[in-house]
């Protein structure tokens, strides 16, 4: 492809890290009406617009929540993409696959769809973008056959998803792994028929470090914490001290709830626990000298979501503390009252979150047995993201009337 053609996504391809349009390129060599992505693509940086159609829900026999539609706005220009649905592909818990398992998605889908896959979607599960309606049935069947399963998608479970947690790393309080699986099939009806007012979604992380953002992407954030003291080695605390790390600075000033000491002279720390929030702050900073406790389980947030609809939410504490041990029941039991109460009251299309702030969070928790806690923190903040500045949004004419006169060139 000639960079005189794309001269925009041409910029795309400088510079030293791995490019998208490298690789569109690439696969346009086997699949040449790949060429017509590139000119859509082309086409949205110039007019500074998507050309893509939220197309709804596309239907496959096998799997009530269907695949997400996605139809080009340029079909006449663009042939090659008018139809580009997204088939979201259940991950395995961890994003552990034998080399076997990848080669057999990737040579399914470049039967059947583009051959451009998005190893993962920000859920972790493996999105293979963009085939033709027609396709969608074999594919699946195919993945079927192959031992893999769609993730959610419409008004089901999503496909729960969880850190790495303890496969590869020592924070890990809760086993993340065990619990996604066990959740993942333990709700397959959920997760295959769209039975809600709504999405709803699990994610689990292993600390309160929450490296899949469970508390601002999810109705159900699983994540594991200690109840018992932050266990201290104070020989550990004296060699950081002498290797030059400003424990005041970079620890004692960053506690959010200014619950730990640190004596200069004798070089020790020392923390209120009753005061500490379990952020996990020092620990990052000190691990070998602080580690949690060892009366481990999960807080359980609810209701955090992004802006789709009535704008983004936080997680709300709504359960300190929850055993999170094999076969995982209290968890269960706690999601099943939430599913009952959400199902009979919500409104078509309303979060979790939205029906907490319609009917109250007293109503709530006495609807899903759980009594009030001064530790039930709402969110600390009311917006995880941040998408436009006010002046981004005075100039821009209405979408539609581009997108209609784009369709009908
Ligand atoms: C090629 C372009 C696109 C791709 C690959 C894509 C991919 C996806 C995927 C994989 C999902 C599933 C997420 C989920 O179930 O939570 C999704 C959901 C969604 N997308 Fe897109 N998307 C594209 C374009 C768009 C556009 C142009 C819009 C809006 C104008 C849009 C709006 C949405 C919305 C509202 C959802 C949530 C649907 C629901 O679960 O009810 N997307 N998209
Ligand atoms: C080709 C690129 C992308 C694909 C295929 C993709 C796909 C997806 C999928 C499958 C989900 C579903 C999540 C779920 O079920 O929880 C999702 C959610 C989300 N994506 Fe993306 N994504 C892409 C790029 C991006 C980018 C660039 C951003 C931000 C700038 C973004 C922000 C989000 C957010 C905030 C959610 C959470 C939505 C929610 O929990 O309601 N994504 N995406
Ligand atoms: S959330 Fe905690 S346990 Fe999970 S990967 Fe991050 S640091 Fe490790
Ligand atoms: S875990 Fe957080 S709140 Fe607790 S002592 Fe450490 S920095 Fe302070």
């Amino acid at each position: 492809m000639s960079d005189e053609e794309f001269p925009l996504l041409s910029e795309l391809k400088k510079g030293p890290w791995p490019s998208f349009v490298k690789e569109i390129e690439k696969t346009a060599e086997k699949k040449p009406e790949m060429k017509d992505l590139l000119k859509q693509l082309e086409r949205s940086y110039e007019d500074k617009i998507t050309y893509w159609k939220h197309g709804g829900i596309v239907s496959v026999k096998g799997y009530g929540g269907g695949v997400i539609g996605r139809y080009s706005f340029l079909a006449k220009e663009c042939p090659g993409v008018a139809e580009f649905h997204t088939m979201r592909v259940n991950q395995p818990a961890g994003w552990f696959y034998t080399s076997d398992a990848l080669r057999t998605i990737c040579d399914i889908w470049e039967k059947y769809g583009s051959g451009l896959t998005n190893m993962h979607g920000s859920t972790g599960d493996i999105i293979l973008l963009g085939t033709t309606t027609q396709n969608l049935q074999p594919c699946f069947n195919e993945l079927a056959k192959n031992g893999w399963d769609l993730g959610g998608s419409g008004s089901a479970l999503r496909t729960p998803s969880a850190c790495v947690g303890p496969a590869r790393c020592e924070f890990a309080l809760i086993d993340t792994l065990e619990l996604c699986y066990d959740l993942t099939i333990t709700y397959q009806d959920e997760l295959h028929r769209p039975m809600w007012p709504y999405k709803f979604k699990f994610k689990i992380a292993g600390c309160p470090n929450d490296c899949v953002a469970a508390k601002a992407r999810s109705d159900f954030a699983i994540v594991g914490t200690w109840k018992d003291e932050i266990k201290i080695n104070q020989e550990e605390v004296k060699k950081y001290a002498e290797a030059g790390v400003d424990i005041k600075t970079q620890v004692v000033d960053n506690c959010p709830t200014k619950c730990i000491e640190y004596d200069e002279e004798k070089k020790e720390l020392k923390i209120d626990n009753s005061n500490c929030v379990r952020c996990m702050h020092c620990i990052n900073v000190l691990p070998k000298a602080l580690k949690p406790g060892d009366e481990r389980g999960a807080v359980i947030l609810m209701g955090g979501k992004a802006p789709i609809l009535e704008g983004p939410v936080m997680g709300w504490v709504v359960v300190p503390f929850i055993k999170a041990e094999k076969p995982f029941d209290e968890i269960k039991e706690l999601a099943e009252a939430v599913w009952d109460f959400w199902d009979e009251n919500g409104k078509f299309r309303e979060r979790l979150a939205e029906l907490i702030e319609r009917v109250g969070m007293m109503r709530f928790l006495e609807a899903i047995g759980v009594e009030p806690d001064p530790r039930m923190i709402k969110e600390p903040r009311a917006n995880p993201f941040y998408f436009w500045r006010e002046e981004d949004l005075k100039e821009r004419t209405n979408p539609w009337e581009i997108w209609r006169r784009a369709e009908s060139e």
